[in-house]
């Protein structure tokens, strides 16, 4: 069976080789993105393996249909990025990895949060150059602080845990409560009382139809003047040029990003010999009290074994049986 892997970077050959023990398993990796004009690269293969910014629209599983492909395994949890009427009416199975290690995730967003309380980023440069001096540098406990997670699935419930632990209040959003953290003491309570509320804001929940630009202007407006907001869950959660306004009016008082709407253009590549073609990401790099970093809240070693892995099984399942072992169904 011939998988057709885009997107692939070094880890992925590692990971994805050392999982595909079965010899009858082809792997084939591609550098590129997958969209309308690179699918062509998948002529002739059954299966298409994909990553958070290939393009999975109308157009190209249309292609992925002329060309045979039967099976898309993604390699992540979300699927925002996928058009499942599309790939449905065309006969094509979808399947994800729904999780594969939420503490990778969690961790992060809490070292952004911490770095950006600290201003670690800040002192790295300024400790480099022999400047000592602590001006500007000052944060706060985060024990007794409140946080409000929005979203409280695998990876905010993690993250509430390790929030807990550092003392935090804690408040929640999440249409679904998790029995986890209500057990922490988590208090779930409406959006509106969450942002009024938290000190520290972080977003947890998927992309979809209602969480698209749920930080926007309105949101931010009620939020406590000062404000932390990190997002590690999808970009196009928050509103970016809301969220520059927010910041340049003082009421946001520090933003962490690991996602960014427009980051297909950008993430993963070295854009260092170039220059940024996004002008809204470029003005949020002039900000002191914004921290960024390019998706990499899924990168460790125990995450990515467990991706090739699922990937892997997804795909010989569906091979023996016609349904892969995690497949992503039609929103009813
Ligand atoms: P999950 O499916 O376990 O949890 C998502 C939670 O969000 C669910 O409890 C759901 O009820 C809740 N939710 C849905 N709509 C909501 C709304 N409008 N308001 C509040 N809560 C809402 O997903 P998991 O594994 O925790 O991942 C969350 C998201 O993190 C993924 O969808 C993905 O977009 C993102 N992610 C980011 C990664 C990164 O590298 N930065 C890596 C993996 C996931």
């Amino acid at each position: 069976m011939r998988i057709d892997v885009f997107s692939a970077k070094p880890h992925d050959l590692e990971f994805l080789r050392a999982a595909a023990t079965d010899k009858a398993l082809e792997l084939q990796f591609h550098e590129a993105r997958l969209n309308a004009d690179t699918s062509r690269l998948a002529e002739g293969a059954e299966v298409v393996c994909a990553f958070v910014n290939d393009d999975l629209a109308r157009e190209t599983i249309a292609k992925l249909q002329e060309f045979g492909v039967t099976l898309i395994a993604l390699r992540s949890a979300g699927f925002n990025h996928v058009d499942l009427r599309a790939a449905h009416a065309a006969g094509i199975a979808v399947a994800r990895v729904p999780a594969y290690s939420p503490y990778a995730v969690a961790e992060h967003t809490l070292a952004l949060i911490l770095a950006l309380n600290r201003k670690t980023h800040r002192a790295f440069n300024r400790v480099r150059e022999g400047n000592f001096a602590l001006d500007g540098l000052m944060g706060f406990d985060m024990h007794g602080k409140v946080a409000g997670i929005v979203g409280t699935g695998l990876i905010g419930t993690v993250l509430a845990r390790i929030l807990c632990g550092l003392g935090c209040e804690v408040l929640a959003s999440d249409p679904y409560p998790s029995v986890e953290c209500k057990a922490l003491g988590v208090r779930y309570v409406e959006m509106e009382q969450l942002l009024g509320r938290a000190d520290i804001i972080t977003l947890q929940c998927p992309l979809t139809p209602e969480t698209h630009h749920l930080i926007d202007d309105a949101a931010i407006a009620r939020m406590k003047p000062g404000v932390m907001l990190v997002n590690t869950s999808r970009g196009a959660v928050v509103d970016t040029k809301a969220v520059i306004r927010g910041l340049k009016s003082g009421q946001i008082g520090a933003l962490g990003l690991d996602v960014y709407e427009e980051e297909g253009d950008l993430f993963f590549e070295d854009l260092s010999n170039s220059y940024i073609p996004d002008d809204v990401f470029a003005r949020l790099l002039t900000f002191p009290n914004v921290l960024i970093t390019g998706h990499q809240g899924f990168f460790t070693r125990e995450a990515l074994r467990a991706i090739a892995e699922t990937t892997i099984a997804n795909i010989t399942q569906f091979q023996r049986t016609g349904a892969p072992m995690h497949p992503v169904k039609l929103p009813e």
